[in-house]
């Protein structure tokens, strides 16, 4: 059964029995799924980057723990949960920044513990992990509605819109967050041109952010980081749209490397700055943004571009992959709860209980 929509392009099916991923790594030249039946194979898809996106990242965790329940239940001679909490354990371990991964792990723990030890618990699990991903599918289409408003409201100031990794299909279960935010006002004749960052090292923005937006006729220009200034200096750009992997308590985002940069410089310009991600995004657990732990991944990524060397040999690598835009440049947080503008501490509890906002 595949339960994604929107444009055709799904980054995770659940088929039958199993799992199959779209392999991001080799995109766009190859369009390729893989096929999981095994959590611990999950789990490594997701730190190789098999499945990346906050979002996308937790429905495919979800997935991991109906796998390892299967395999605990049919192994085990009575106890299934103690060799479970190891698998599951081992799914925690595979990022550590994005929230989701944890918040959907944290869902599927809540449902394994009411579950009596002689039932098998595969059923009660997928239900779950499948409403994991039709919520996040709901969540997108509310927020490309909320985030173009805004759009809207601000139609004097530029026809175009800046975005940074990839945050669309292929990062969520739906239309994604900023993306989705992106194709909602580019159908409503709100926009007309969107400035993709390539995003060094992994270039998420020029591998998967263009492909998707060239497949849907949205006309894109890809830019080097470098580059983010002039643009907001001579182009007629209205907003910075990015997504986030994790929000805390007062509002701060933690996301993709170089997010930091495109806020600051937006003030600089004059450009607004909107973050877009679901409430699965938010942990209120964390007072503020110094508390996320950043991801620092291997000096690969840095020194070789599709495995040929581009530094020399043996040279430092310093590659930290999140960074935390403060919460005083952000103008505005879209959820699917409602819009935070100019997040504050109660601005961000009145969001999370539910209080209308919007
Ligand atoms: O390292 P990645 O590709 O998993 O990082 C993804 C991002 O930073 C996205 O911008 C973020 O998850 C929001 S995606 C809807």
């Amino acid at each position: 059964m595949s339960i994604s929509e929107e444009n055709g392009v799904e980054a995770i099916i659940w088929q039958d029995d199993h799992l199959k991923l779209l392999d991001q790594r080799i995109l766009p030249e190859k369009e390729e799924y893989l096929s999981y039946h095994d959590s611990d194979a999950v789990a490594s898809a997701i730190t190789d980057m098999v499945v990346r996106g906050a979002p996308a990242i937790g429905i495919t965790a979800a997935y991991g723990v109906v796998l390892a329940a299967r395999a605990c239940f049919a192994t085990a001679t009575s106890d299934w949960k103690s060799p479970l909490a190891d698998s599951i354990q081992v799914l925690a371990d595979s990022r550590p920044t994005a929230v989701n991964l944890f918040w959907a792990l944290d869902k599927m723990k809540a449902v394994i513990e009411k579950l009596p030890m002689d039932v098998n618990p595969e059923a009660a699990l997928l239900k779950i992990a499948i409403e994991i991903h039709q919520s996040d599918i709901a969540a997108n289409r509310t927020m490309g509605e909320f985030g173009a408003e805004l759009i809207a409201d601000t139609q004097d100031s530029g026809r175009s819109v800046m975005t940074h990794c990839n945050t669309g299909a292929l990062a969520t279960g739906g239309l994604g967050t900023a993306l989705g935010v992106i194709r909602t006002a580019f159908d409503k004749g709100l926009i007309d041109h969107v400035h993709a960052d390539e995003t060094r090292p992994w270039f998420q923005g020029a591998r998967l952010t263009a492909w998707e937006l060239m497949r849907e006729g949205i006309p894109v220009s890809l830019n080097v980081e470098g580059a983010a200034a002039h643009i907001m200096k001579t182009q007629d750009i209205s907003w910075v749209i990015v997504g986030a992997d994790r929000i805390t308590a007062n509002g701060d985002v933690a996301n993709k490397i170089g997010t930091y940069n495109l806020a600051v410089l937006a003030l600089h310009h004059g450009v607004r700055f909107m973050v877009v991600a679901p409430s699965s995004t938010i942990d209120m657990s964390l007072e503020h943004g110094d508390d996320i732990p950043i991801e620092e991944r291997g000096p690969d990524e840095v020194v070789a571009v599709k495995g040929q060397q581009v530094a020399p040999e043996g040279v430092d690598v310093f590659n930290p992959v999140f960074d935390v835009t403060p919460a005083d440049l952000i103008d505005v947080i879209v959820t699917e709860k409602g819009v935070v503008e100019r997040p504050t501490v109660e601005k961000m509890k009145a969001l999370m209980s539910n209080e209308r906002l919007h």
